[in-house]
């Protein structure tokens, strides 16, 4: 419990920094729908079939570590 509460603790800072300018990720060259900067891979609209096999089966970072829900929540 203690470290779920840390977990949540660091995506909870790291996702309030100054939101002005590219993140910190460096995602693959197809990835090239760019939402104020965050670059998506095309297809990003039905993520359960285009996103889950890099981005985890819950979309929550999977192999890549790059979870969808750390900018923002559930919106598909
Ligand atoms: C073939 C593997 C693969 C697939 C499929 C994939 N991604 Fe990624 N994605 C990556 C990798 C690798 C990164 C970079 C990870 C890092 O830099 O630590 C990334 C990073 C990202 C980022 C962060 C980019 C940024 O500029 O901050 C977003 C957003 C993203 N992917 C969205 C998507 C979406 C949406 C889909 C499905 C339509 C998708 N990805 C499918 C491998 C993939
Ligand atoms: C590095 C931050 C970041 C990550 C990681 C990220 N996104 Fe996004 N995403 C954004 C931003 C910023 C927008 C544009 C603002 C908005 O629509 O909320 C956006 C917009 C979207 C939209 C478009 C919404 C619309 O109404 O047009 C979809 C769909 C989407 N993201 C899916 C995903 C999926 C699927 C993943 C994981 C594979 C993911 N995102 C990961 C930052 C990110």
């Amino acid at each position: 419990m203690k470290f779920l509460l840390v977990v949540l603790f660091i995506l909870f800072t790291s996702c309030s920094a100054p939101s002005e300018n590219k993140s910190k990720y460096d995602p693959p060259s197809d990835h090239t729908v760019s939402k104020e900067g965050a670059k998506h891979k095309p297809g990003l609209k039905n993520p359960l079939d285009n996103c889950v096999s890099c981005h985890g089966s819950d979309l929550r970072g999977g192999e890549v570590g790059v979870s969808c829900y750390e900018c923002h929540g559930k919106k598909w």
